[in-house]
């Protein structure tokens, strides 16, 4: 790693977009600069999220909904002001279809929940061979309590969905294709739009797991053709403990809301309930208010960049880092080789060093990866290794992070005798 370069670049595309907003991203690893490059686990938070979550904790914190003090109508108003944004961000059809809930994996759950109702035994769900477990586990929890079908979308060796055989894929008793719009191991982007337009005409719902896509590319409710998107606040500059299913009114309404409780009810008798309006009747309890107080930040910072341009910049990230691994070589680099065609990371498999060991060693000289399955356990077993090495970038990402990380991975074979 170039000692004390990082100031050099500030301000370049080179040097990551807006980075000295973060200020994580400041800290040594004992006598190394950062290198973060970890953001498809979760992004770091920009100074202004910080701010907005003390602010809201020393000013206005409150319970939602439930008092009329100024207290709490503060707290609600920053709740909704939230849903309201995640509505802009989105393209969403009105603020009403914003669901806030703890995250995406939440927010599949709820889907999956609400859904059970409708489905009868025999009825199939097609998902894809490259889905992270939160778009898999609650529709196979699914399917064996309603004893369901469950189908797969082939991934191809260059790591894309094999659509050749999508017609037959979705059949008449086809009730809901769930797929990732950004892999988290492949990058790959998926033609969302084309898939959901073969399911629609079969009368099947289109769930989109757009978890690695909020925050980093332009993504537009009406554009995927979809009934649900889900997405996580933390991966988009934002807190944890909070995320968004978005989805279209009248499929809200069909749904069965999975959890009891304060919040979501009209009347409560002793015997039985109604429930609130949508999307109210999703959100049982006390919600996560200091974080969807402080997301409104994250949006901003994203919005004041520009999704075209962070796309840009982590699309110029990528190929730098494509190249520089190609480059290097013996190394199995997963996905499209076009960068245009994927999102901001890179998953590789060194023969030679374990992935657990390249971590270790690269997280030595600061350099920050995540190695292991990335919840894709059935996605790690169709490319036939254990586990992956995963760089990945957000706007702050800096070409000269992607050269510590090589330097980084040369160190390693060295230790291990190449
Ligand atoms: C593609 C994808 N879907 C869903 C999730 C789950 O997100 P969360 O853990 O925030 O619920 C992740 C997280 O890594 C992801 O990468």
């Amino acid at each position: 790693m170039p000692q004390g370069s990082h100031t050099d670049l500030a301000g370049s595309p080179a040097g990551g977009l807006l980075r000295d907003r973060f200020p994580l991203l400041e800290r040594r690893i004992g006598d190394r600069p950062l290198c973060y490059l970890d953001t498809a686990a979760t992004s770091q938070k920009p100074e202004a999220v910080l701010a907005a979550l003390d602010r809201y904790h020393r000013r206005s914190n409150a319970n939602v909904h439930r008092g009329l003090n100024t207290l709490a109508a503060e707290a609600t108003e920053a709740y909704e002001t939230c849903r309201r944004r995640v509505a802009g961000l989105v393209a969403a059809p009105t603020p009403e279809s914003v669901v806030i809930t703890r995250g995406a994996t939440a927010s599949l759950n709820l889907l999956a929940r609400g859904l059970e109702h409708e489905l009868e035994p025999g009825d199939e769900i097609l998902l894809t061979e490259m889905e992270h477990h939160a778009n898999l586990v609650p529709w196979q929890m699914l399917a064996r309590r309603r004893d369901l079908t469950l189908r797969f979308v082939p991934v191809t060796d260059d790591g894309e969905l094999d659509l050749s055989g999508l017609d037959a894929l979705i059949t008449d008793r086809t009730r809901l294709v769930g797929l990732v719009h950004t892999s988290n191991v492949l990058g790959t982007i998926n033609p969302v739009a084309e898939i959901a337009g073969a399911a629609r005409e079969r009368g099947a719902l289109v769930v989109v797991d757009a978890a690695q896509t909020i925050g980093h590319a332009p993504l537009a409710f009406d554009d995927l053709g979809a009934d649900a998107l889900v997405f996580s606040a933390h991966k988009a500059y934002g807190p944890m403990g909070l995320g968004f299913l978005v989805a279209r009114p009248a499929l809200l309404e069909r749904l069965e809301p999975m959890e009891g409780g304060g919040e979501m009810i009209e009347w409560v008798h002793l015997e039985s309930s109604t429930w609130a309006a949508i999307p109210h009747r999703f959100e049982a309890g006390t919600p996560n208010v200091a974080a969807a107080a402080a997301f409104p930040a994250a949006i901003d910072l994203v919005e004041e960049v520009g999704l075209e341009t962070i796309r840009d910049h982590e699309r110029s990230i990528t190929a730098h880092a494509l190249e520089a691994l190609e480059a290097l070589g013996g190394l199995t680099i997963y996905g499209p080789r076009d960068s245009a065609a994927r999102g901001g990371l890179v998953s590789f498999w060194d023969p030679d060093v374990h992935p657990h060991d390249l971590s270790t060693i690269l997280d030595q000289a600061g350099v920050m990866v995540r190695a292991g399955h990335h919840c894709a356990q059935p996605l790690h077993r169709r490319l036939g290794v254990p586990a992956t090495t995963r760089a990945s970038f957000g706007l702050y990402t800096r070409l000269d992070e992607i050269d510590a990380l090589i330097e980084g991975l040369v160190a390693a074979r060295k230790v291990f005798g190449r």
